[in-house]
């Protein structure tokens, strides 16, 4: 294990780089008033909600709420570790670090089991590419193979082979001294009641399953002539080499052409991928079936801006491109496209029936959007021949168009829609408007409340539209001005007993305590690495990036935020005591203690109203 890197060297290297610099590099960033701005790079976004603030060096989205110092930024967009992003940045701002802090090589150990594990895999997939190639066994399946349209190079490049119907793998691999432990680990082999082995794979066209460096890890082969008890498709199983989830069919071949271009298509099947492969396609991988998951994304997220959905175009396809948008929009950071063959045809399909010009066109054409095809893929759920499934296709669609942020983007579906149907474009906003309406106040409470109100409000009046209660935007200020300003900090922790009355702004409180004991000089950015949650990161992102209109030297502010927070806050929780003790005064029907009550609420809220005025 390296050494931790030491807080000065880190508060060094920092200091070193301006993030805007650092960020620009990933986003394009224009200056608006104080701050820069641009797309934010973790989500899909039309207008810029990612504001990079050069005097405090932070970063923050206003619409996803993701936020933090220079190393943050590094980390969420590479995946990489704290030490990791510290050691990006010290390369940037040619800052040297002694090697006691650095990982020793960058290569993991090597492990000569798993190498075997390797080697055996990449023997077996020579021994079947060879049978394939040049022997009388392999005849059927090569004839197979051609037939389908896989020539010589294709089959060459992707190392297809065969396994044929007998067990010929055990005694080759057996004769290269591989161990019997190491054989049954592989999973080339099945074991019989007996204990004895036998080839997994047998009358399989094999496609070799590589890591992204190119090493064979794993198979699937595919029957060569179709059987009823057997599956079409078998796959090696998990094992220490293959984990089906963190794998992508064909990444070693296609990551630079998807780097280049930072976008990727994503299909179903091998058989896609090398269909794409011989028409020019060349940034393509498969999920191996429907069920991608969020490993394989983050592995693409690390390479690519775009991805392109291209699964199948049967109705299981479009389930799983569903479920696939879904799962992409959880992870954040990858633009979405579709691409969906006509006539429930896969890939593969179209390109033996339409050739090889027209697939290619297809990819490099435009793509659907996320609200194209779910809107299709809702239509698709209802027979519009008939009144009531158009009804419902439409509220259905309003639904979906209401989640839209840009009022543009609405716009043009609304005419859509209006167009499809025949429909007043006027009377179908008005139900839009409801809709939103209603989506509006499921978000009232919570975080994702304010950060779609940001995001409706795109930015230019977002200070405004944050409907937090006086309370709270008094606390959020002055925890700004405390973190700023050790004057306001010396003057506000010198009054008895004060604390926050929100959790958050408590804790960052507390925290920001501990931090200045520890550390003679207080940086906002220095204490942001301190914090170990990324909610506690966003939250104080969003306070001391937050416009404040007192963000000024005198100190009259901080009288009036100090007085809402111990007055009148303690004020609203006897409020709200006093109204729990009505509540079970009437379940007890004690009617005296009802009017006495009664007569305490109506004094506190005359003293509410008297802050208030003040
Ligand atoms: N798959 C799998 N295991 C299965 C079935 C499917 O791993 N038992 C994966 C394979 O990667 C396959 C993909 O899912 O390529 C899509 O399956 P399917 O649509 O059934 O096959 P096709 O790709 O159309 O295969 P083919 O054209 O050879 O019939
Ligand atoms: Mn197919």
């Amino acid at each position: 294990m390296p050494k931790k890197i030491p807080e000065t060297l880190i508060e060094e290297i920092r200091s070193s780089v301006n993030i805007a610099d650092v960020i620009g590099q990933y986003v394009q960033l224009k200056k608006s008033g104080k701050n820069l701005f641009g797309l934010c790079p973790f989500h899909e976004e039309r207008t810029p909600s990612f504001s990079v603030n050069e005097d405090k060096q932070i970063f923050h989205c206003f619409s996803c709420g993701r936020g933090g110092n220079v190393f943050k930024f590094l980390m969420e967009l590479n995946d990489l570790s704290f030490p990791e992003a510290v050691i990006q940045v010290a390369k940037d701002a040619n800052i040297e670090i002694p090697n006691q802090y650095l990982q020793q090589g960058n290569e993991k150990p090597v492990d000569p089991y798993i190498n075997n594990l390797i080697s055996a895999h990449e023997i077996a997939a020579q021994l079947y590419h060879h049978i394939l190639l040049n022997t009388e066994s392999g005849e059927n399946a090569l004839e197979y193979a051609h037939q389908r349209g896989l020539n010589d190079e294709i089959i060459k490049e992707f190392n297809l082979g065969y396994a044929p119907d007998e067990d010929i793998l055990l005694n080759y691999l057996s004769q290269k001294d591989f161990k019997q432990d190491l054989l049954r680990d592989s999973g080339l082999f099945v074991v019989d009641r007996n204990g004895n082995f036998h080839d997994r794979f047998k009358g399989r066209l094999m496609f070799p399953i590589n890591d992204i460096s190119g090493q064979t890890i794993a198979f699937s082969g595919r029957l060569v002539q179709q059987r009823n008890d057997l599956p079409k498709y078998l796959n090696s199983p998990e094992s220490k080499i293959f984990h089906k989830s963190t794998t992508l069919f064909n990444l070693n071949l296609a990551k630079t052409e998807i780097n280049k271009q930072k976008a990727v298509i994503l299909f179903e099947g091998f058989m896609d991928v090398i269909a794409a492969y011989s028409a020019g396609v060349s940034n393509a991988v498969a999920s191996m079936g429907t069920s991608l998951t969020e490993e394989q994304l983050r592995i693409l997220q690390r390479m690519a801006k775009k991805i392109y959905i291209s699964y199948d175009g049967d109705s299981a396809g479009q389930k799983a491109t569903n479920r696939a948008i879904s799962l992409i929009q959880h992870v954040r950071g990858l633009q979405i496209g579709v691409v969906q063959m006509p006539d429930q045809l896969d890939p593969d399909e179209y390109l033996r029936k339409f050739g090889g010009e027209k697939f290619k066109q297809i990819y490099d054409g435009p793509k659907e959007t996320v609200i194209d095809f779910e809107l299709r893929y809702l239509k698709n759920k209802r027979n519009l021949n008939q009144h009531e499934d158009q009804i419902a296709y439409i509220n259905d669609a309003l639904k979906l168009i209401a989640t839209l942020s840009s009022s543009v983007e609405q716009n043009l579906y609304l005419n859509q829609i209006a167009k499809e149907f025949s429909l007043n474009k006027d009377e179908l906003n008005v139900q839009l408007q409801k809709m939103k309406q209603n989506q509006h106040n499921q978000y009232r409470s919570g975080k994702k409340y304010i950060n779609k109100q940001r995001q409706e409000n795109n930015l230019s009046s977002f200070n405004q539209a944050i409907k937090l209660s006086r309370l709270e935007r008094a606390e959020r200020f002055l925890l700004q001005r405390m973190l700023t300003n050790n004057e306001v900090w010396l003057k506000v922790t010198s009054q008895k007993d004060f604390h926050f009355i929100h959790d958050d702004y408590q804790t960052l409180y507390l925290l920001a305590q501990s931090y200045k004991t520890d550390h003679s000089d207080f940086q906002i950015n220095a204490f942001l690495d301190y914090l170990d949650s990324d909610d506690l990161q966003q939250t104080l992102v969003e306070i001391i990036d937050q416009i404040n209109y007192d963000d000024n030297q005198d100190l009259t502010d901080i009288d009036d935020y100090l007085k809402l927070i111990q007055n009148e806050a303690p004020l609203d929780e006897r409020i709200q005591q006093k109204q729990k003790q009505m509540e079970e005064a009437k379940r007890l029907n004690d009617v005296e203690l009802q009017s006495k009550i009664m007569k305490d609420l109506i004094g506190l809220y005359k003293q509410k109203q008297a802050l208030k005025h003040e």
